[in-house]
């Protein structure tokens, strides 16, 4: 199966599968969104299957509740847990000190609450999506439906004031309708291409009414596992200054093309 999967797909595959292993017995675990963490929440699957492992978990989405409850996972609300202690999740960017684009999926708004509220975030990427600096991927914004326009216009005002490359953004669709996150909010996209400074960007952009919650995820991610296309990970731990090779790789013969429904 694993011929039908590009080297990308083989990459996040093997991340998703390293990150599992940081799962133990009796954790609160935050599921993220996304073909990465979708591979992820598999692999935990077979883990409570195959192991016994028991944990509860919090996932980003309804699309990762559906899948955690389709593979066995006993899931449950962030208020039913109150606090975690781990969140895996995937991301569109992510630079040296871990800040992140993220909301590529448009769940950006529960993904940042839940890694918010965990001991650790632990980030699984694919190489492709580190960068020097944050920006080429659109940095998506959760805006409230009412009145969106006028959100709009101002964000495009803010960032006149603000160390961007660009200042368009775009109301993301879904066919001819405007995408609905699972908060009943619509996204916009924002094509800055380069962010000089993300911390303040976040900041100002939360102070926007009508903004309910921006992709930068600033001093939340610990910890990134980047997955190669031959099976092995990379760790880099924030805190620690550590940065290692697995030594061993993940087996890809399971894998299945899940991207189709994700
Ligand atoms: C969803 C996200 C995802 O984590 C991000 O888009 C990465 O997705 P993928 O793992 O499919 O590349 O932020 O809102």
């Amino acid at each position: 199966m694993t011929d039908q999967l590009t080297p990308i797909d083989r990459a996040k595959y093997a991340s998703a599968h390293c990150a599992a292993d940081f799962v133990q017995d009796g954790m609160r675990v935050g599921l993220g969104t996304g073909s990465t963490a979708a591979w992820m929440v598999r692999r935990l699957g077979a883990r409570v299957k195959q192991e016994g492992l028991r944990i509860i978990a919090v996932p980003t989405s309804t699309r990762t509740a559906q899948l955690a409850r389709d593979v066995g996972i006993n899931v449950v609300s962030l208020d039913e847990a109150r606090w975690l202690d781990l969140t895996i999740d995937g991301a569109d960017e992510f630079d040296a000190e871990l800040t992140l684009i993220k909301g590529g999926g448009g769940a950006l708004l529960q993904e940042k609450i839940v890694a918010t509220a965990s001991d650790q975030m632990i980030v699984i990427t694919d190489a492709a999506k580190e960068v020097k600096t944050l920006g080429s991927f659109p940095l998506p914004i959760e805006v409230v439906p009412f009145g969106w326009r006028a959100t709009k216009a101002l964000v495009e005002e803010l960032l006149a004031s603000v160390d961007v490359m660009g200042r368009q953004s775009s109301l993301r669709m879904n066919g001819t309708q405007p995408f609905v996150t699972d908060e009943g909010n619509y996204i916009l996209d924002l094509a800055l291409g380069r962010i000089g400074n993300p911390r303040q960007l976040s900041l100002v952009l939360n102070q926007v009414p009508g903004v309910v919650e921006n992709g930068l995820f600033v001093d939340i991610a610990d910890i990134v596992i980047i997955g190669h296309a031959d099976g092995t990970c990379e760790l880099r731990d924030l805190s620690t200054g550590v940065a290692e090779m697995s030594e061993r790789r993940v087996d890809l013969g399971e894998a299945r093309n899940i991207f189709s429904d994700l």
